[in-house]
Protein backbone atom coordinates (compact mmCIF):
# COMPACT_ATOMS: atom_id res chain seq x y z
CA UNK A 1 0.00 0.00 0.00
CA UNK A 2 1.10 3.13 -1.14
CA UNK A 3 0.23 6.37 -0.02
CA UNK A 4 -1.86 8.08 -2.16
CA UNK A 5 -2.88 11.19 -0.81
CA UNK A 6 -5.03 12.41 2.35
CA UNK A 7 -8.79 12.33 2.78
CA UNK A 8 -9.34 15.89 5.25
CA UNK A 9 -12.98 16.15 6.93
CA UNK A 10 -13.63 19.50 7.91
CA UNK A 11 -17.04 20.20 9.28
CA UNK A 12 -17.71 24.07 10.07
CA UNK A 13 -19.09 24.24 13.68
CA UNK A 14 -19.34 27.90 14.13
CA UNK A 15 -23.26 27.71 12.89
CA UNK A 16 -24.01 24.94 15.70
CA UNK A 17 -22.11 26.75 17.72
CA UNK A 18 -23.86 29.89 17.48
CA UNK A 19 -27.05 28.38 17.52
CA UNK A 20 -26.06 26.29 20.90
CA UNK A 21 -24.66 29.49 22.22
CA UNK A 22 -28.18 31.35 21.77
CA UNK A 23 -30.37 29.13 22.70
CA UNK A 24 -28.48 28.20 26.12
CA UNK A 25 -29.02 32.26 26.06
CA UNK A 26 -32.19 32.26 25.24
CA UNK A 27 -32.83 29.21 27.79
CA UNK A 28 -31.34 31.00 30.71
CA UNK A 29 -33.29 34.08 29.68
CA UNK A 30 -36.29 32.20 29.93
CA UNK A 31 -35.57 30.64 33.14
CA UNK A 32 -34.49 33.97 34.80
CA UNK A 33 -37.74 35.36 33.99
CA UNK A 34 -39.76 32.70 35.39
CA UNK A 35 -37.59 32.15 38.22
CA UNK A 36 -37.77 35.94 38.99
CA UNK A 37 -41.58 36.16 38.37
CA UNK A 38 -43.30 37.04 41.39
CA UNK A 39 -46.19 34.01 40.33
CA UNK A 40 -45.66 30.70 40.81
CA UNK A 41 -45.60 28.45 37.83
CA UNK A 42 -45.62 24.70 37.41
CA UNK A 43 -46.42 22.52 34.40
CA UNK A 44 -47.40 18.44 34.59
CA UNK A 45 -48.47 16.07 32.67
CA UNK A 46 -52.48 15.78 32.35
CA UNK A 47 -52.91 12.44 34.52
CA UNK A 48 -49.92 12.24 36.25
CA UNK A 49 -48.19 13.07 39.41
CA UNK A 50 -45.10 14.26 37.57
CA UNK A 51 -43.68 17.73 37.65
CA UNK A 52 -42.10 18.92 34.70
CA UNK A 53 -41.43 22.15 35.76
CA UNK A 54 -41.84 24.53 38.96
CA UNK A 55 -40.58 27.80 39.11
CA UNK A 56 -38.93 29.45 42.50
CA UNK A 57 -42.14 30.53 43.96
CA UNK A 58 -43.71 27.24 43.49
CA UNK A 59 -41.07 25.14 45.28
CA UNK A 60 -40.82 28.04 47.75
CA UNK A 61 -44.72 27.17 48.02
CA UNK A 62 -45.10 24.14 47.46
CA UNK A 63 -42.01 21.94 47.18
CA UNK A 64 -40.79 20.12 45.15
CA UNK A 65 -44.09 18.18 44.81
CA UNK A 66 -46.66 17.97 42.05
CA UNK A 67 -49.59 18.19 45.27
CA UNK A 68 -49.26 21.58 44.95
CA UNK A 69 -50.07 22.17 41.64
CA UNK A 70 -53.35 19.29 41.28
CA UNK A 71 -54.18 21.64 44.58
CA UNK A 72 -54.23 24.76 42.46
CA UNK A 73 -55.77 22.87 39.99
CA UNK A 74 -58.94 21.11 41.42
CA UNK A 75 -59.77 24.33 43.54
CA UNK A 76 -59.51 26.53 40.92
CA UNK A 77 -61.13 24.44 38.20
CA UNK A 78 -60.02 23.58 34.54
CA UNK A 79 -60.61 25.84 31.38
CA UNK A 80 -63.99 24.06 29.83
CA UNK A 81 -62.24 24.62 26.48
CA UNK A 82 -60.69 22.22 25.32
CA UNK A 83 -57.18 22.75 24.03
CA UNK A 84 -56.93 23.20 20.15
CA UNK A 85 -54.10 23.58 17.80
CA UNK A 86 -54.37 27.12 17.80
CA UNK A 87 -54.33 27.59 21.19
CA UNK A 88 -51.49 25.27 21.29
CA UNK A 89 -49.33 26.95 18.86
CA UNK A 90 -50.40 30.45 20.62
CA UNK A 91 -48.58 28.80 23.71
CA UNK A 92 -45.38 27.44 22.12
CA UNK A 93 -44.64 30.72 20.13
CA UNK A 94 -44.25 32.42 23.28
CA UNK A 95 -41.38 29.87 24.88
CA UNK A 96 -39.11 32.39 24.23
CA UNK A 97 -40.83 35.35 25.95
CA UNK A 98 -43.33 33.71 28.91
CA UNK A 99 -44.36 36.40 30.84
CA UNK A 100 -47.00 37.61 27.46
CA UNK A 101 -48.12 34.38 27.34
CA UNK A 102 -48.20 34.01 31.64
CA UNK A 103 -50.42 37.44 32.14
CA UNK A 104 -52.48 36.40 29.05
CA UNK A 105 -56.12 36.98 28.86
CA UNK A 106 -57.11 33.71 26.78
CA UNK A 107 -56.71 31.56 30.17
CA UNK A 108 -59.04 30.63 33.29
CA UNK A 109 -58.87 32.82 36.44
CA UNK A 110 -59.75 31.86 39.87
CA UNK A 111 -59.37 33.51 43.18
CA UNK A 112 -59.46 31.06 45.85
CA UNK A 113 -58.05 30.87 49.46
CA UNK A 114 -54.89 28.35 50.00
CA UNK A 115 -55.04 28.22 54.37
CA UNK A 116 -51.64 25.87 54.34
CA UNK A 117 -49.79 29.27 52.91
CA UNK A 118 -52.61 31.65 54.68
CA UNK A 119 -52.83 33.30 51.06
CA UNK A 120 -55.53 34.08 48.62
CA UNK A 121 -54.43 33.36 45.14
CA UNK A 122 -55.08 34.04 41.31
CA UNK A 123 -54.87 31.29 39.80
CA UNK A 124 -54.91 31.12 35.70
CA UNK A 125 -54.26 27.57 34.00
CA UNK A 126 -53.94 26.35 29.92
CA UNK A 127 -52.66 23.72 28.41
CA UNK A 128 -50.00 23.41 26.19
CA UNK A 129 -47.85 20.52 24.29
CA UNK A 130 -44.62 19.67 26.61
CA UNK A 131 -41.43 19.41 24.50
CA UNK A 132 -41.78 15.95 24.61
CA UNK A 133 -45.23 15.97 22.86
CA UNK A 134 -47.03 15.25 25.73
CA UNK A 135 -50.21 17.27 27.02
CA UNK A 136 -49.62 19.22 29.95
CA UNK A 137 -51.08 21.91 32.21
CA UNK A 138 -49.67 25.05 33.20
CA UNK A 139 -50.75 26.70 36.22
CA UNK A 140 -50.05 30.33 37.82
CA UNK A 141 -50.56 31.39 40.59
CA UNK A 142 -50.04 34.73 41.83
CA UNK A 143 -50.47 36.42 45.38
CA UNK A 144 -53.62 38.72 45.28
CA UNK A 145 -53.62 38.86 49.54
CA UNK A 146 -53.03 42.11 49.94
CA UNK A 147 -55.46 43.14 47.04
CA UNK A 148 -58.00 41.21 48.73
CA UNK A 149 -57.60 42.36 52.02
CA UNK A 150 -57.53 46.07 50.80
CA UNK A 151 -60.89 45.24 48.84
CA UNK A 152 -62.18 43.77 52.30
CA UNK A 153 -60.73 46.65 54.31
CA UNK A 154 -62.94 49.13 52.05
CA UNK A 155 -65.53 47.16 51.95
CA UNK A 156 -66.20 46.93 56.08
CA UNK A 157 -65.72 50.92 56.01
CA UNK A 158 -68.45 51.16 53.22
CA UNK A 159 -70.62 48.66 55.74
CA UNK A 160 -69.73 51.18 58.82
CA UNK A 161 -70.31 54.22 56.78
CA UNK A 162 -73.65 53.20 55.71
CA UNK A 163 -74.63 52.34 59.30
CA UNK A 164 -73.21 55.90 60.48
CA UNK A 165 -75.75 57.67 57.53
CA UNK A 166 -78.59 55.01 59.48
CA UNK A 167 -77.56 56.55 62.68
CA UNK A 168 -77.99 59.70 61.06
CA UNK A 169 -81.48 59.06 59.91
CA UNK A 170 -82.63 58.00 63.42
CA UNK A 171 -80.94 61.05 65.23
CA UNK A 172 -83.19 63.02 62.55
CA UNK A 173 -85.79 60.86 63.34
CA UNK A 174 -85.74 61.32 67.08
CA UNK A 175 -85.05 65.25 66.67
CA UNK A 176 -88.18 65.43 64.08
CA UNK A 177 -90.39 63.33 66.13
CA UNK A 178 -89.70 65.70 69.50
CA UNK A 179 -90.26 68.23 67.34
CA UNK A 180 -93.50 67.70 66.33
CA UNK A 181 -94.38 66.68 69.88
CA UNK A 182 -94.21 70.35 71.16
CA UNK A 183 -96.97 71.29 69.65
CA UNK A 184 -99.87 69.35 70.99
CA UNK A 185 -97.87 68.63 74.11
CA UNK A 186 -98.26 73.38 74.38
CA UNK A 187 -101.67 72.21 73.33
CA UNK A 188 -102.56 70.37 76.11
CA UNK A 189 -100.76 72.61 78.37
CA UNK A 190 -102.88 75.47 77.37
CA UNK A 191 -106.39 73.74 78.28
CA UNK A 192 -104.92 72.43 81.06
CA UNK A 193 -103.88 75.55 82.60
CA UNK A 194 -107.07 77.09 81.30
CA UNK A 195 -109.26 74.80 83.07
CA UNK A 196 -107.40 75.09 86.32
CA UNK A 197 -107.62 79.02 86.72
CA UNK A 198 -111.52 78.61 85.44
CA UNK A 199 -112.43 75.92 88.12
CA UNK A 200 -110.18 78.10 90.68
CA UNK A 201 -112.30 81.04 89.86
CA UNK A 202 -115.50 79.42 89.40
CA UNK A 203 -115.96 80.38 85.73
CA UNK A 204 -116.59 76.88 84.54
CA UNK A 205 -119.57 75.32 83.46
CA UNK A 206 -119.54 71.26 83.14
CA UNK A 207 -120.36 71.76 79.06
CA UNK A 208 -117.68 73.94 79.18
CA UNK A 209 -115.19 71.71 80.82
CA UNK A 210 -116.42 68.65 78.98
CA UNK A 211 -115.49 70.25 75.88
CA UNK A 212 -111.74 71.73 77.09
CA UNK A 213 -111.52 68.05 78.07
CA UNK A 214 -112.42 66.48 75.06
CA UNK A 215 -109.62 68.79 73.12
CA UNK A 216 -107.04 68.06 75.71
CA UNK A 217 -107.88 64.38 74.91
CA UNK A 218 -107.75 65.32 70.99
CA UNK A 219 -104.35 66.73 71.65
CA UNK A 220 -102.98 63.71 73.47
CA UNK A 221 -103.93 61.28 71.02
CA UNK A 222 -102.71 63.44 68.07
CA UNK A 223 -99.63 63.22 70.21
CA UNK A 224 -99.98 59.63 69.84
CA UNK A 225 -100.46 59.76 66.68
CA UNK A 226 -97.74 61.79 65.03
CA UNK A 227 -95.10 59.45 67.02
CA UNK A 228 -96.44 56.61 65.08
CA UNK A 229 -96.88 58.31 61.75
CA UNK A 230 -93.10 59.72 61.73
CA UNK A 231 -91.51 56.55 62.93
CA UNK A 232 -93.14 54.77 59.96
CA UNK A 233 -92.58 57.24 57.51
CA UNK A 234 -89.03 57.64 58.11
CA UNK A 235 -88.83 53.52 58.48
CA UNK A 236 -90.58 53.33 55.08
CA UNK A 237 -90.07 57.13 53.30
CA UNK A 238 -93.47 56.93 52.17
CA UNK A 239 -96.18 58.22 53.63
CA UNK A 240 -99.11 56.14 54.88
CA UNK A 241 -101.79 57.83 52.74
CA UNK A 242 -105.73 58.03 52.66
CA UNK A 243 -107.78 60.11 50.61
CA UNK A 244 -108.45 63.88 52.31
CA UNK A 245 -110.56 66.34 53.19
CA UNK A 246 -108.65 70.24 52.11
CA UNK A 247 -110.62 71.91 54.17
CA UNK A 248 -110.33 69.93 57.07
CA UNK A 249 -106.66 69.43 57.44
CA UNK A 250 -106.61 73.08 57.10
CA UNK A 251 -108.61 73.93 59.84
CA UNK A 252 -107.00 71.04 62.10
CA UNK A 253 -103.19 72.63 61.60
CA UNK A 254 -104.96 76.09 61.64
CA UNK A 255 -106.21 75.47 65.23
CA UNK A 256 -103.06 73.69 66.39
CA UNK A 257 -101.21 76.82 64.93
CA UNK A 258 -103.41 79.59 67.02
CA UNK A 259 -101.67 78.80 70.02
CA UNK A 260 -98.20 79.77 69.11
CA UNK A 261 -99.67 82.45 66.89
CA UNK A 262 -101.77 84.08 69.89
CA UNK A 263 -98.89 83.69 72.01
CA UNK A 264 -96.89 86.20 69.93
CA UNK A 265 -99.44 88.43 69.17
CA UNK A 266 -100.10 87.70 65.17
CA UNK A 267 -103.10 87.22 63.45
CA UNK A 268 -103.89 84.43 61.22
CA UNK A 269 -106.59 84.30 58.44
CA UNK A 270 -106.56 81.69 55.97
CA UNK A 271 -108.32 81.50 52.53
CA UNK A 272 -108.94 77.86 50.84
CA UNK A 273 -110.77 77.06 47.18
CA UNK A 274 -114.15 76.21 47.60
CA UNK A 275 -114.49 72.56 46.13
CA UNK A 276 -111.45 71.50 46.30
CA UNK A 277 -111.29 67.75 45.17
CA UNK A 278 -109.87 65.77 47.88
CA UNK A 279 -105.80 64.45 47.50
CA UNK A 280 -104.15 61.26 48.39
CA UNK A 281 -101.84 62.22 51.66
CA UNK A 282 -101.31 61.61 54.84
CA UNK A 283 -103.49 64.05 56.34
CA UNK A 284 -101.07 64.34 59.90
CA UNK A 285 -97.90 64.61 58.18
CA UNK A 286 -99.56 67.58 55.67
CA UNK A 287 -100.73 69.23 58.86
CA UNK A 288 -97.69 69.31 60.65
CA UNK A 289 -95.99 71.41 57.60
CA UNK A 290 -98.29 73.40 57.67
CA UNK A 291 -98.32 73.97 61.20
CA UNK A 292 -94.27 74.38 61.44
CA UNK A 293 -94.67 77.04 57.99
CA UNK A 294 -97.30 79.10 60.75
CA UNK A 295 -94.82 78.80 63.36
CA UNK A 296 -91.83 79.87 61.40
CA UNK A 297 -93.94 83.02 59.81
CA UNK A 298 -94.92 83.64 63.58
CA UNK A 299 -91.62 83.78 65.25
CA UNK A 300 -90.30 85.99 62.00
CA UNK A 301 -92.64 88.08 62.48
CA UNK A 302 -91.79 88.23 66.28
CA UNK A 303 -88.26 88.73 65.77
CA UNK A 304 -88.29 91.79 63.50
CA UNK A 305 -90.55 93.41 65.98
CA UNK A 306 -93.19 94.52 63.87
CA UNK A 307 -95.98 97.10 64.98
CA UNK A 308 -99.18 95.37 65.34
CA UNK A 309 -100.90 96.55 62.16
CA UNK A 310 -97.83 94.13 60.45
CA UNK A 311 -98.02 90.84 62.69
CA UNK A 312 -100.27 88.93 60.59
CA UNK A 313 -99.90 85.52 58.74
CA UNK A 314 -101.91 83.93 55.43
CA UNK A 315 -102.37 80.68 54.79
CA UNK A 316 -103.68 79.93 51.35
CA UNK A 317 -104.73 76.70 49.25
CA UNK A 318 -105.93 77.09 45.70
CA UNK A 319 -105.67 74.60 43.01
CA UNK A 320 -102.87 74.96 40.20
CA UNK A 321 -101.11 73.49 37.04
CA UNK A 322 -98.23 72.33 37.67
CA UNK A 323 -96.12 71.42 33.98
CA UNK A 324 -99.69 70.69 32.59
CA UNK A 325 -99.98 68.75 35.67
CA UNK A 326 -103.08 69.77 38.64
CA UNK A 327 -102.23 70.64 42.10
CA UNK A 328 -102.97 72.01 44.91
CA UNK A 329 -100.75 74.53 46.35
CA UNK A 330 -100.52 75.75 50.25
CA UNK A 331 -98.55 78.87 50.60
CA UNK A 332 -98.41 80.61 53.89
CA UNK A 333 -97.55 84.49 53.89
CA UNK A 334 -95.81 86.43 56.88
CA UNK A 335 -94.92 90.06 57.25
CA UNK A 336 -92.13 89.21 59.22
CA UNK A 337 -87.81 89.73 57.90
CA UNK A 338 -87.46 87.75 55.47
CA UNK A 339 -84.53 85.62 54.42
CA UNK A 340 -81.39 86.37 53.55
CA UNK A 341 -79.26 84.91 50.97
CA UNK A 342 -77.36 83.00 53.36
CA UNK A 343 -79.89 81.87 54.94
CA UNK A 344 -81.84 80.95 51.81
CA UNK A 345 -79.21 78.75 50.92
CA UNK A 346 -79.32 76.43 53.98
CA UNK A 347 -82.94 76.35 54.69
CA UNK A 348 -83.79 72.82 54.64
CA UNK A 349 -80.47 71.53 56.04
CA UNK A 350 -81.29 69.61 59.06
CA UNK A 351 -80.00 71.11 62.44
CA UNK A 352 -79.77 74.86 60.66
CA UNK A 353 -80.80 77.87 63.01
CA UNK A 354 -80.71 81.37 63.23
CA UNK A 355 -82.71 80.52 66.03
CA UNK A 356 -81.57 80.07 69.85
CA UNK A 357 -84.05 78.21 70.56
CA UNK A 358 -84.66 76.61 67.37
CA UNK A 359 -83.69 72.81 66.48
CA UNK A 360 -83.35 73.90 62.66
CA UNK A 361 -85.72 70.56 61.99
CA UNK A 362 -88.93 71.87 60.83
CA UNK A 363 -88.13 73.20 57.06
CA UNK A 364 -85.66 69.99 56.71
CA UNK A 365 -89.01 67.96 57.80
CA UNK A 366 -91.32 69.22 55.97
CA UNK A 367 -89.02 69.20 52.74
CA UNK A 368 -89.32 65.35 53.25
CA UNK A 369 -93.08 65.15 53.78
CA UNK A 370 -93.43 67.01 50.35
CA UNK A 371 -91.37 65.58 48.40
CA UNK A 372 -92.25 61.78 49.74
CA UNK A 373 -95.78 63.26 48.59
CA UNK A 374 -93.96 63.86 45.07
CA UNK A 375 -94.43 68.06 45.46
CA UNK A 376 -92.00 70.65 45.65
CA UNK A 377 -91.15 73.19 48.37
CA UNK A 378 -90.14 77.09 47.50
CA UNK A 379 -89.56 79.55 49.60
CA UNK A 380 -89.22 83.26 48.28
CA UNK A 381 -89.04 86.64 49.76
CA UNK A 382 -91.89 89.38 49.15
CA UNK A 383 -90.77 93.02 47.86
CA UNK A 384 -92.14 96.16 48.53
CA UNK A 385 -90.15 97.91 45.79
CA UNK A 386 -86.29 97.18 47.42
CA UNK A 387 -87.40 96.43 50.78
CA UNK A 388 -88.32 92.87 52.14
CA UNK A 389 -91.64 92.91 53.96
CA UNK A 390 -92.02 89.05 54.37
CA UNK A 391 -91.65 86.21 52.83
CA UNK A 392 -93.91 82.89 51.53
CA UNK A 393 -93.24 79.45 51.77
CA UNK A 394 -94.98 77.05 49.75
CA UNK A 395 -95.20 73.76 48.71
CA UNK A 396 -97.24 71.54 45.90
CA UNK A 397 -98.77 68.25 46.01
CA UNK A 398 -100.23 66.78 42.90
CA UNK A 399 -103.40 66.02 42.50
CA UNK A 400 -103.81 61.77 41.38
CA UNK A 401 -106.50 60.81 39.36
CA UNK A 402 -108.36 58.92 42.13
CA UNK A 403 -108.71 62.15 43.96
CA UNK A 404 -111.71 63.62 41.43
CA UNK A 405 -112.39 66.74 39.94
CA UNK A 406 -110.88 69.77 40.25
CA UNK A 407 -113.16 72.56 41.29
CA UNK A 408 -115.77 74.62 39.10
CA UNK A 409 -113.67 78.28 38.49
CA UNK A 410 -115.19 81.09 40.67
CA UNK A 411 -117.12 78.79 43.40
CA UNK A 412 -114.85 80.00 46.71
CA UNK A 413 -115.15 80.89 50.00
CA UNK A 414 -113.30 83.10 51.93
CA UNK A 415 -112.91 82.46 55.71
CA UNK A 416 -111.20 85.28 57.42
CA UNK A 417 -110.39 83.61 60.74
CA UNK A 418 -109.58 86.72 62.70
CA UNK A 419 -107.24 86.16 65.79
CA UNK A 420 -105.69 88.84 67.95
N1 LIG B 1 -90.89 82.50 57.65
C1 LIG B 1 -89.58 82.70 57.81
N2 LIG B 1 -89.04 83.94 57.80
C2 LIG B 1 -87.72 84.13 57.96
N3 LIG B 1 -86.83 83.13 58.14
C3 LIG B 1 -87.30 81.88 58.19
C4 LIG B 1 -88.69 81.59 58.01
N4 LIG B 1 -88.84 80.25 58.09
C5 LIG B 1 -87.61 79.75 58.28
N5 LIG B 1 -86.69 80.70 58.36
C6 LIG B 1 -85.23 80.52 58.56
O1 LIG B 1 -84.90 79.17 58.31
C7 LIG B 1 -84.28 78.58 59.44
C8 LIG B 1 -84.63 77.11 59.51
O2 LIG B 1 -86.00 76.94 59.80
P1 LIG B 1 -86.49 75.63 60.53
O3 LIG B 1 -87.95 75.69 60.72
O4 LIG B 1 -85.94 74.46 59.79
O5 LIG B 1 -85.73 75.66 61.91
P2 LIG B 1 -86.04 76.60 63.15
O6 LIG B 1 -87.39 77.22 63.01
O7 LIG B 1 -84.89 77.52 63.33
O8 LIG B 1 -86.05 75.56 64.34
P3 LIG B 1 -87.16 74.41 64.56
O9 LIG B 1 -86.48 73.15 64.26
O10 LIG B 1 -87.51 74.53 65.99
O11 LIG B 1 -88.29 74.68 63.64
C9 LIG B 1 -84.75 79.39 60.61
O12 LIG B 1 -83.84 79.33 61.69
C10 LIG B 1 -84.84 80.79 60.00
O13 LIG B 1 -83.58 81.41 59.96
MG1 LIG C 1 -89.13 76.11 62.51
Amino acid sequence: GQQTGWMTSMTDITEPNRIREQLSASYERFTTVLEALDASVSVAPLGSEELLFANKLYRLWFGSQTAGHLGLVAQAGVPTKPPTDESMDEVDSFVGLPTDALTSTRSENAEIFVPELGKWLEVRSRYLNWVDGRLAQMVIATDITPRRQAEEMSAAQAERAQSASRLITMGEMASSVAHELNQPLTAINNYCNGMVSRIKGKQINEEDLLKALEKTAHQAQRAGQIIQRIRSFVKRSEPNRTLSDVAEMVSEAVELAEIELRRRNVRLSHYVAARLPKVMVDPILIEQVLVNLMKNAAESIDHAQRPTARRSVELRVIPRQVDEQPVIEFSVLDSGAGLAPEVMDRLYEAFFSTKVEGMGIGLNLCRTIVESHQGRMQAENLMNGTEVVGCRFSFWIPLSHSSGLLPLAGAETKSPGVHA
